[in-house]
């Protein structure tokens, strides 16, 4: 993963190979730049897509930009529609910088490092898309008291503190691209709930093969319906004998009262993990401090956390791994992207 900064002596080098794509962050996740760029890198990582530090439009709010090879700009809306914090996605024009292009962005200076450009609407994802897998419409299927299996659409848990589910489509498509989806074939969440992220995982790459856990067995039909394969059971104990995951990524219950559960899972779930995978995991403000001192303990390297300023619960998202040559690799890159403001 790389990032650059581009001045005018270096800019047409880098416009010869690359097209210029800006992406405008969902509103709802409009303060979470750091991890919105750092979500376009991994979801983007099979194209080699390069962060702009200093990139044009960058005094728009919300407004993050990269270099795209020329030759992967055709490929780029089946990667773009797997993003969670980015919906809009532009195309900066050099060559014809006079035309009226097609995007509502107006009356600002179009002009970049004394080159001038236009901005054409390049993509857009799907509303319908996103309001049907959103928690409130998504179709599900619970077990009944009676032991029979029940289509639900809009499931949200069983209304207690622990027993709440509804992972909002945006972070739940975050939470795995920040594992590099492209990179892993077997992946684990071991608070599944209502299946937000096993769905994602699913609808981002239908080849990753998924497994969950939830102690609550009201949700195994749903969850197995999703795709997973999948476990009731408490996974501060689980067994899961020969198991070999790339990636743990999960949004652990926020009651302060789970963190035992919560710091005994990730240390029973340790030897399930490979040599270099991937962590990541959505946990509430206040769980931040013991997360990330059994983390540590477990020798894992953590490569970034970021607070999430959203509605309700204020949320931290950590993203950690296993492999010292993987922490190497991108803490260069993420110590430049949190210089950004
Ligand atoms: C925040 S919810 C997960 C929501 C999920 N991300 C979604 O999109 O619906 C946490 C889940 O952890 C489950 N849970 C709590 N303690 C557990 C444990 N020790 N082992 C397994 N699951 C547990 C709860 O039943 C709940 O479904």
């Amino acid at each position: 993963m790389q990032c650059v900064s581009v001045t005018s002596q270096n800019i047409d080098e880098f416009l010869d190979k690359y097209d210029v794509m800006a992406c405008s962050m969902r509103n709802s996740r409009i303060k979470a730049k750091h991890i919105a760029i750092m979500e376009v890198l991994c979801c983007t990582y099979p194209l080699k897509s390069i962060f702009i530090l200093n990139g044009p439009l960058s005094n728009i709010r919300g407004f993050i930009s990269f270099f795209v090879p020329k030759e992967c700009v055709n490929v780029l809306p089946q990667y773009l529609k797997n993003l969670g914090y980015c919906d809009k996605f532009y195309i900066l024009d050099f060559d014809n910088p006079h035309h009226t292009g097609n995007s509502s962005i107006k009356n600002i200076n179009l002009n970049w490092k004394r080159r001038k450009f236009s901005i054409r609407l390049f993509y857009e994802q799907s509303r319908r898309v996103y309001r049907k897998q959103s928690p409130h419409n998504r179709h599900f299927k619970i077990m009944g008291w009676d032991s029979e299996i029940r289509d639900v659409y809009g499931y949200r848990g069983d209304g207690t503190e622990r027993g709440r589910r509804a992972l909002p489509v945006e972070d739940a498509r975050c939470l795995v691209n920040m594992a590099l989806p492209s990179r892993i074939k077997t992946m684990v969440d071991p608070f599944a709930g209502g299946g937000g992220i096993v769905y994602q995982a699913k609808y981002i790459d239908k080849s990753i093969e998924v497994f969950s856990v939830d102690i609550d067995e009201t949700l195994e039909p749903g969850l197995t319906y999703y795709g997973s394969k999948h476990y009731v059971d408490n996974s501060a104990i689980i067994d899961l004998d020969a198991h070999v995951f790339d990636a743990l990524i999960t949004e652990v219950p926020f009651t302060l009262d789970a963190l035992d559960d919560i710091c005994n899972t990730l240390i029973n779930f340790d030897k399930y993990l490979s040599s270099c995978a991937r962590i990541v995991i959505m946990l509430s403000r206040g769980q931040f401090c013991a997360i990330e001192k059994c983390v540590t303990e477990l020798n894992w390297h953590i490569l970034m956390s970021c607070a999430v300023n959203r509605k309700g619960t204020d949320v931290v998202i950590m993203v950690c791994t296993k492999s010292n040559k993987l922490y190497k690799q991108m803490k260069e890159i993420i110590e430049a992207v949190k210089t950004i403001r």
